[in-house]
C-alpha cells in the first residue's frame, strides 16, 4: 500500500491516487500493479525531452550532405554485377524480410491495424498486408525460395493484426514462414508530465516507435531465429508503401559491394518544401534529418548540376546485415516527443475527448540506428517504382495518391 503511494507521491504523479480510490477492487488492484511496473526515471527523463529545443540542439552537429548512388545511372554492367551479387544472397535462402506493422496510423484514421486497411486498386481492391504478401509471393517464385516473413506489431494492434492473417488464410503466404513479434510502449504523458488513465482504469501506453524495432528484434528471439535459419540480410519496410520492393537486389548488390552493413533507398524530394526527412551526414556519421529540423536554406541548396543536396529522401526501404541488426540492438537509441491527441479519463469519469493535441508520445526512430556506422550505402530509386505512401486520409500521400501511383505501375499485369 505505502510503496504506490510514496512512490506516485515523489513522482509528481498523486493524482492517481484519486483514480485508484474510484475504482473497484479488481481495477484498483490492476492500476496499482501497472503504477509498480512503471520506470519513473525514465519517465522523468522522457518529460525532459519534450521541452528541449530540437532546431536549437540540431544547430550544434554539423550536417553535410551525403553521397548516394542512382540505380539508373550506373553502368549497365555494374547494374548487372550489383543486381546479381544480390540474387546470390537470396536464392541461397540467407534473406528475409521484416514489415514493420506496430504504428497507430493516426493520421489516416483508419479503424484497426494499417495493414488492414482496403486499398481500391485495379483489378481488385487489396488490403495493405496483402500487397505484401503478394510482392513476397512474386520474390519466392522469381528466386525459387522461400522467404522467412517477420511482422512487428504492437501491445495493442497485435490481436487483431493476427486475427486478421487467419481470418484471410495468410494471404496464401506459407503460414509456416511468417512470425509475429511485439514492440513495446511507453506511457502517454499531458503536457504537465502527468500520466493519462483511460475508461477501464489502465494508464495510457502507445507503441515506442519504429526504432524500437531493434531491440524488439533482439529481446522477442527474431534475430535468434534469423540466425538459426542461416540467414544473412535482412530487409525491414514499412506496412504503408503500396509500391515497397522488399527485394531489390541491385541495393542488396550495392551494400555487398561498397563493403557496408546497412544500405537504404531514396527517391528524390518532389520540392524542397517536401514533409520528408531527407539523408544526410550528421558529425561524419550516416543520419536522416527531418523537415522540421532541416532549415529552409539548406533544403533548397543545390549542386552544380541544379539537384538538390539534401534531396534523398528516407522512404523506410532498410536493408541490414544481421550483424548491423545485432550492433544496433544493443544501443539505446534516443526517444523523441511528439504531440499526439489523447482521450482519457477525467478525475469526475467523464471521458475527455481530444480535439487538438493534448499529449506527448515517445518514440525511437529506425534511421536513428546508422550513426553508429562510419558509411551506409543509399541507392536512388524511382518514385513511381518505390514509392506509393499511405499516410493520411485525404489531399497527400493518401490512399487517392497511392492507388494512382499502384494501377501505373502494375498496368498491363
Ligand atoms: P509512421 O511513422 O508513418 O507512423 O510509420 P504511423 O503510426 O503509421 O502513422 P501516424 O504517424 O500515427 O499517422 C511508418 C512505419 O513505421 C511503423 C508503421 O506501422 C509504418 O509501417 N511503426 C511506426 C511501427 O511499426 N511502430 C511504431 O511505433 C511507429
Amino acid at each position: 500500500m505505502e510503496n504506490y503511494v510514496e512512490l506516485l507521491k515523489k513522482n509528481n504523479q498523486s493524482h492517481l491516487l484519486k483514480y485508484i480510490e474510484m475504482a473497484s477492487e479488481s481495477d484498483k488492484k490492476k492500476l496499482i500493479g501497472q503504477v509498480e511496473k512503471i520506470d519513473f526515471e525514465q519517465i522523468n527523463e522522457l518529460y525532459e525531452i519534450s521541452k528541449k529545443d530540437n532546431k536549437k540542439i540540431m544547430k550544434s552537429y554539423i550536417i553535410e550532405h551525403t553521397k548516394f548512388t542512382d540505380k539508373y545511372k550506373m553502368p549497365e554492367d555494374k547494374f548487372e554485377e550489383l543486381n546479381s551479387l544480390g540474387e546470390e544472397i537470396i536464392r541461397k535462402g540467407q534473406y528475409a524480410v521484416v514489415t514493420m506493422a506496430g504504428g497507430q496510423g493516426t493520421r489516416l484514421g483508419h479503424n484497426g491495424p494499417k495493414g488492414t486497411f482496403l486499398l481500391n486498386v485495379s483489378p481488385k481492391p487489396k488490403y495493405l498486408f496483402e500487397i505484401i504478401a503478394d510482392g513476397l509471393n512474386k520474390a519466392n517464385k522469381k528466386y525459387n525460395t522461400v522467404l522467412n516473413w517477420y511482422i512487428m506489431t504492437s501491445v495493442e494492434n497485435n490481436e487483431s493484426t493476427v486475427n486478421f492473417f487467419e481470418e484471410h488464410n495468410f494471404f496464401g503466404y506459407p503460414k509456416e514462414n511468417i512470425m509475429f513479434f511485439k514492440q513495446g510502449s511507453l506511457p502517454l504523458l499531458s503536457e504537465e508530465g502527468k500520466l493519462f488513465v483511460d475508461e477501464e482504469f489502465n494508464i495510457k501506453f502507445a507503441a515506442d516507435g519504429n526504432g524500437c524495432i531493434y531491440k524488439s528484434m533482439k529481446n522477442e528471439g527474431i534475430l535468434d531465429d534469423m540466425k538459426k535459419k542461416g540467414i544473412k540480410w535482412v530487409f525491414i519496410g514499412a506496412v504503408d508503401n503500396a509500391l515497397l520492393n522488399m527485394s531489390d537486389t541491385c541495393l542488396l548488390g550495392l551494400a555487398i559491394s561498397e563493403n557496408n552493413e546497412i544500405a537504404s533507398k531514396s527517391v528524390v524530394k518532389i520540392n524542397p518544401q517536401e514533409k520528408v526527412g531527407v539523408f544526410c551526414k550528421k558529425n561524419s556519421a550516416p543520419a536522416v534529418i527531418e523537415y522540421t529540423e532541416l532549415p529552409l536554406g539548406m533544403a533548397e541548396e543545390t549542386d552544380e548540376e541544379g539537384e538538390l543536396l539534401f534531396g534523398e529522401s528516407h522512404i523506410m526501404c532498410n536493408l541490414y546485415s544481421i550483424g548491423a541488426l545485432e550492433k544496433i540492438s544493443e544501443q539505446e537509441l534516443p526517444y523523441h516527443s511528439a504531440n499526439k491527441k489523447a482521450s482519457y479519463m477525467k478525475e469526475d469519469g467523464t471521458i475527455f475527448k481530444a480535439e487538438i493535441p493534448n499529449a506527448y508520445k515517445y518514440e525511437a526512430f529506425i534511421f536513428d540506428g546508422f550513426n553508429y556506422f562510419d558509411n551506409i550505402s543509399i541507392l536512388r530509386g524511382r518514385r513511381e517504382e518505390d514509392f506509393a505512401p499511405i499516410k493520411n486520409a485525404t489531399e497527400v500521400d493518401c490512399p487517392e495518391t497511392a492507388i494512382k501511383l499502384y494501377n501505373d505501375f502494375h498496368k498491363g499485369e
